[in-house]
């Protein structure tokens, strides 16, 4: 008996489900995402990072971070982020319209950085942690980069964004660590990162919920 045609309908019927679920029904689901305009604010969201922030962004890229810090914060039912106080929310699909290439990760060995902005507030920013994470945190394994500073003479006084060096850290007596324009650009990509605002299919959690 021959076969051939119920092979070759097979064979088809395999590629067609795969192509439908691997290209059409994804492209369904995101073809049209485009930011949410609140009806409250006006404000539209997600948006696209200015100059400095993008900048940062391609930093952000080329040092690896993404190999061990993520940037998607799952949902209550998926695990504990948002009790950890990683977001108000889990990450949607519209979060990343602007982000290229996207930093998901998959791996994570650190705390999730998708709303590291909102988390940071007013606090001071991690130039510290970025110079060298044991400085801040003893142990950490968070990888330091030292060609983010510039070393520079001083006489005495500190200028006000050099580096305040805890003992142990120090470095020779007449010099300071000033940020580059490259740190500058990763501070500015790490404080863009925020997504603090409600979307129709991820309402935020109120604090209660979070609890
Ligand atoms: C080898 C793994 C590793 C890599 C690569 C790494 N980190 Fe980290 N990072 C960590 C760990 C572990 C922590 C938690 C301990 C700490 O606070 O230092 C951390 C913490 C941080 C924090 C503080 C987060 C918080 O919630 O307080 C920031 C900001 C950060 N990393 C930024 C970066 C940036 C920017 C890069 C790329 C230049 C990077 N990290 C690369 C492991 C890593």
């Amino acid at each position: 008996m021959n076969h051939g045609p119920l092979i070759f309908l097979g064979i088809l019927f395999t590629f067609a489900s795969a192509w439908c679920g691997l290209v059409l029904v994804p492209h369904q689901q995101l073809a049209d995402l485009a930011p949410n305009v609140s009806e409250e604010t006006g404000q539209s969201f997600p948006q696209a990072r200015p100059g400095d922030a993008a900048q940062g962004a391609r930093l952000y890229t080329s040092l690896g971070c993404v190999a061990c810090h993520t940037q998607q914060v799952r949902p209550e039912d998926g695990g504990g982020d948002i009790a950890r106080g990683w977001g108000s929310r889990r990450s949607v699909a519209r979060d990343y319209l602007y982000d290229m290439p996207l930093q998901l990760g998959n791996q994570r060995l650190a705390p999730d950085l998708a709303n590291y902005g909102e988390r940071l507030g007013t606090n001071p920013p991690p130039y510290l942690h970025l110079y060298n994470p044991r400085a801040v945190t003893a142990g950490s394994f968070c990888s330091a980069n030292p060609f983010l500073f510039t070393r520079r003479a001083t006489n005495n006084t500190l200028s006000p964004d050099a580096l305040r060096l805890r003992k142990g850290f120090e470095i020779e007596v007449g010099s300071e660590l000033v940020p580059t324009r490259e740190a500058d650009q990763l501070v500015a990509y790490l404080r863009s990162l925020r997504f603090a605002v409600g979307l129709p299919e991820a309402p935020l959690k109120t604090a209660e919920e979070t609890k």
